[in-house]
């Protein structure tokens, strides 16, 4: 267990630059099984849940070569259509690969991820997708083993938006037969991403970003190189730190259409942004005002976001309120947000949080990666020493968080745990 210690009440100020998207990463890498061959990728974030990728890729028969931001996967000798079952409980997420691996061999196997610190998370869309598309499933012993003589396009209407099944159908449908249309699809910057990658490689995907994705089977895919989009939720978090410390800094490499809900709430707040093409510089006020949330899937306000806003919102002038939608289990942070000093309370999907004028620094445990966030933005305004334990959940998304922090003028280390 590692923790961060936080030498807060610094205002923030310089430039930082983003890191590539965790949550485009995943699935991309995902799509390098598809081609059978090599796929270059850039802009790839060093962080722990891609290594967890990348050493399942490893142990299906890839080599992969990584370098700085860079990866090289060649996929022409994979060996195995199973997905260990340690590594697919260290990260949810992996379930994707069985899109693409079904798509490739038909055939997979996998086991339920299991639940997550932010609530129940079934893949039942994605199984129900997969059956839609003539996979048969059978499930046993908590595995799940994919197969078919040929996967068949169709239409697949999703119940609600996911993010994950709608990267896994897109995955698995590359080589169908016919045309797949996915309806009330997600329609998150990260499967236009999924999208340019795969059709570069030579599939047929259209519609990304839409909730009408329709894909054409192709036969092959080539070769290709491909940079990842910069980090949204990385981005609102830097945006948040900046907001909670009164300070005034620029992220570069980011897309401001991107996060759009989550500057329009920091301009409610008080804070002033001013938006290029591929930078954002922020000045926070004195103190932030109060604001109302929802979120909602894209482009609504993320649930990623939700914490890390109301974090600030603790210390804002006047009553905040949140609304979750997406996750049932999402305010595990707001009880260590209160040992700090918050007003937090929650009733079922609502927090209402009362802004005092300061947070103090003690020491706090994260639950989970946002949550941990959550309470380093906390950390940063609170003056005096917060130690917050457990930042392996935070490790799992932010790339250099206490370097890029830092050299804003944080003072932020790592004390390494046994
Ligand atoms: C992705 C993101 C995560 C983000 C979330 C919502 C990645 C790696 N993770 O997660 O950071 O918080 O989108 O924006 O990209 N659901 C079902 N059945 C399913 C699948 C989902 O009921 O088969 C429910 C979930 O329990 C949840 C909601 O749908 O309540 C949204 O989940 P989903 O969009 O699938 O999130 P993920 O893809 O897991």
């Amino acid at each position: 267990m590692s923790s961060y210690i936080i030498n807060g009440g610094k205002k923030l100020e310089g430039i930082v630059k983003i890191s590539g998207s965790k949550n485009a990463s995943l699935p991309i890498i995902a799509g390098a099984i598809l081609n059978g061959k090599t796929t270059k990728l850039y802009n790839i974030p060093n962080i722990h849940d891609i290594q967890i990728t990348l050493e399942i890729l490893k142990l299906i028969g890839c080599k992969v070569k990584k370098k700085n931001d860079k990866i090289t996967i060649d996929s022409s000798n994979i060996i195995s259509y199973e997905i260990p079952y340690a590594l697919m409980r260290q990260m949810r997420s992996s379930v994707i690969m069985a899109g693409a691996i079904v798509g490739r061999f038909k055939k997979a196997v996998f086991s339920y991820p299991g639940g997550c610190e932010i609530g129940a998370r079934p893949i039942d869309l994605h199984l129900n997708g997969f059956r839609k598309l003539g996979i048969n499933i059978e499930e046993e012993g908590g595995f799940i083993k994919c197969s078919c003589d040929k996967i068949v396009g169709t239409e697949i209407h999703l119940d609600f938006p996911s993010v994950g099944a709608t990267e896994n159908l897109i995955l698995a449908s590359v080589f169908a037969q016919g045309e797949t249309i996915i309806t009330n699809a997600a329609m998150e910057p990260e499967i236009v991403d999924l999208q340019n990658f795969l059709n570069l490689m030579g599939a047929k995907v259209e519609g990304a970003g839409t909730n009408v994705i329709r894909i054409k089977g192709v036969k092959n895919l080539k070769e290709v190189s491909y940079k990842i989009m910069p980090d949204r939720i990385e981005a609102g978090t830097f945006l948040c730190c900046c907001g909670i410390t009164n300070g005034n800094i620029v992220l570069e490499n980011v897309v401001p259409d991107h996060i759009v809900p989550v500057i329009s709430k920091l301009e409610e707040s008080g804070c002033k942004l001013y938006l290029q093409k591929d930078k954002i510089e922020i000045k926070a006020p004195k103190r932030l005002l109060c604001t109302e949330i929802k979120t909602m899937p894209y482009p609504g306000f993320p649930t990623d976001m939700q914490s890390i806003y109301g974090a600030c919102m603790t210390v804002a002038k006047g009553t905040s309120i949140i609304i979750e939608n997406i996750f049932e289990n999402r305010y595990k942070y707001a009880g260590e947000l209160i040992r700090m000093g918050a007003k937090i309370s929650i009733e079922g999907r609502m927090a209402v949080i009362k802004g005092v004028r300061r947070l103090h620094a003690t020491e706090v445990y994260s639950s989970d990666l946002r949550g941990g966030a959550a309470l380093v933005v906390a950390g940063l305004h609170a003056k005096g020493i917060t130690r917050i334990n457990n930042i392996e959940y935070i490790l799992r998304g932010y790339e250099n968080f206490d370097k890029k922090l830092n050299n804003l003028g944080a003072e932020v280390t790592i004390k390494e745990g046994e």
